[in-house]
């Protein structure tokens, strides 16, 4: 009789993703083990090396490549070297410096018509990392910088930079003031949310006035930029303003773009919320500032333009059908939710957005606010993970039969934030488009920032956010493309003024 097998003990070497030292892999192929050699090319400039084999000096010698123990070398002519010639007084010097000097052998001697050889030290090694943190930080990457600092002293004009300099020194003083409150509340007290808002509001309204006149005489300078100007302009201050603004993460968000763009649904969200985010008091002032400063405002008071819209539109006597074109967090959508004392009839609501992390937020907190009522509200969300150009250009097929099937026939549609990034061509057909979706008697509802001089210089040069901002005019161009024309066709204005709208009414038919 055999005994069974004892069971195998826990290795307690395994590491956290538990895999065992013992059963770690080598190679799969190409076993030999070769160290780093870097290759001169990828230096961008020249090295070069002398020797002497006894009294014969040889100068001036290319290096072709170089590794932690010797040099791969060139030279014009032929030379008179044997495999373990003894090389003595050897001077690699890398951008005329002197980086190894000793003693070596030829390991690879010239061969025929090859020019090309080898040597290895005896003695010390070759650093590498030094040759690389030379090349790449101190000639590469250092010197793009000291360019760059000095085309800032020339085109830039000393006023221009002056201003950004006290912007970034008013940003200090707030954190110095903030933190030093921060630490003397012993018992904490600036976390409860109420409390963190009075003491930024408090801060802000000593502190704001003279960050908007900077902001607004920096955007005055800004206006009579050249490109280079720009260019340059938009390097210098982002450089500056982003080490604090990194703090906030609407701030940063805008500036890092994580997906590629913003992410700005998630903006939104943090733009509309009520309760400050951030690890200090200081980032909190940050987040505080991002939705006072005038056109984080308008983010706000827009969002009820947008609900009275819907508003009006369920205030129809039948079913109504609202399409949200990018709808990110839908915060205009939860209000109507909660504050619509009745739904007396079915609103169905179609949710369009190219993220689909913003749907699946937006969504949830729809649904929440529909199941807060506790009266089983009679409203249907449908959420399409669909773009812009699959609305107005849809590829024949499936996108051709969503259009036609569940995004045609609405009573109303609108957007918010959406047309800040199309330029006016793609705008206009854009309108076209959505306004061939409009059932007789259906409204389209389009908000567009305009340029405002306390917040679209901090939104550029501050934390590199660009929109399409525009006028009256260029909203009320918006229309020029539908046919047959509309109704009626209006440009109105938010109530901080900074947000127009282009609203234009299909005929009853
Ligand atoms: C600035 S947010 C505005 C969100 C919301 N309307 C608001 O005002 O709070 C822009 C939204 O547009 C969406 N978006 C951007 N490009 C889009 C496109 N080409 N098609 C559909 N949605 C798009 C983004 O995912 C984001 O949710």
């Amino acid at each position: 009789m055999t005994s069974p097998d004892p069971s195998p003990l826990p290795n307690p070497a395994a590491n956290p993703n538990g895999v065992l030292h013992a059963d770690l892999q080598g190679a799969v192929n190409l076993f030999r083990f070769r160290p780093e050699r870097l290759s001169v090319s990828a230096l961008e400039f020249d090295s070069t090396c002398s020797f002497r084999v006894g009294s014969k000096v040889y100068e001036d010698l290319q290096v072709v490549d170089v590794s932690g123990t010797g040099l791969g070398l060139q030279s014009e002519a032929p030379l008179d070297l044997d495999e373990e010639s003894k090389v003595e007084d050897v001077r690699f010097r890398h951008r005329g410096r002197l980086v190894w000097t000793g003693k070596a052998r030829v390991v690879y001697p010239q061969n025929g018509n090859q020019l090309r050889f080898g040597i290895r030290f005896l003695g010390a090694p070759l650093s590498l990392q030094e040759i690389r943190f030379r090349a790449d930080f101190v000639e590469q990457r250092l010197g793009h910088a000291l360019e760059r600092l000095r085309s800032y002293e020339d085109i830039l004009a000393p006023e221009w930079r002056a201003g950004v300099i006290h912007l970034h020194q008013l940003l200090l003083e707030a954190k110095a003031l903030l933190d030093s409150q921060q630490s003397h509340d012993t018992e904490g007290r600036w976390r409860e949310p109420e409390q963190s808002t009075r003491l930024c509001e408090a801060f802000l309204e000593r502190w704001g006035p003279e960050f908007r006149r900077v902001t607004e005489e920096l955007d005055a300078l800004t206006g009579k930029f050249d490109d280079r100007q720009v260019e340059l302009g938009l390097m210098f201050a982002q450089g500056i303003l982003m080490q604090e603004f990194r703090h906030c993460e609407m701030m940063r968000r805008a500036y890092d773009k994580p997906q590629g763009y913003a992410g700005d649904y998630r903006i939104m969200e943090l733009g509309q919320t009520d309760v400050l985010e951030g690890e200090t008091l200081y980032h909190r002032f940050l987040h505080f500032l991002s939705q006072q400063f005038s056109l984080g405002q308008t983010i706000q008071a827009r969002a009820h333009n947008a609900q009275d819209a819907a508003a009006e539109a369920i205030a129809l006597d039948r079913p109504v059908r609202i399409l949200c074109l990018a709808s990110g967090p839908g915060v205009e959508l939860r209000r109507l939710i909660r504050e619509t004392p009745e739904f007396k009839h079915r609103v169905e609501i179609l949710l369009v957005d190219q993220d689909e992390d913003s749907l699946r937020s937006c969504l949830d907190q729809l649904n929440r606010a529909c199941g807060e009522r506790g009266d089983n509200p009679p409203v249907e969300f449908h959420c399409l993970h669909f773009s812009l150009r699959q609305i107005i250009a849809p590829k024949r097929g499936a996108e051709q039969e969503l259009v036609k099937t569940v995004l045609s026939g609405v009573d109303l549609v609108y957007s918010m934030g959406l047309f800040d990034y199309l330029l006016q061509p793609l705008a206009r057909r854009t309108v076209s488009s959505l306004y061939n979706l409009l059932n007789p008697g259906g409204r389209i509802f389009i908000g567009n920032l305009m340029r405002v001089p306390d917040s679209t210089w901090i939104m550029e040069y501050g934390v590199a956010w660009h929109l399409v901002y525009r006028t009256e005019e260029e909203m009320m161009d918006l229309g020029a493309g539908i046919s047959p024309a509309p109704d009626s066709m209006r440009v109105e204005h938010d109530n901080t003024g900074h947000c127009l709208f282009f609203d234009a009414r299909r005929g009853e038919e």
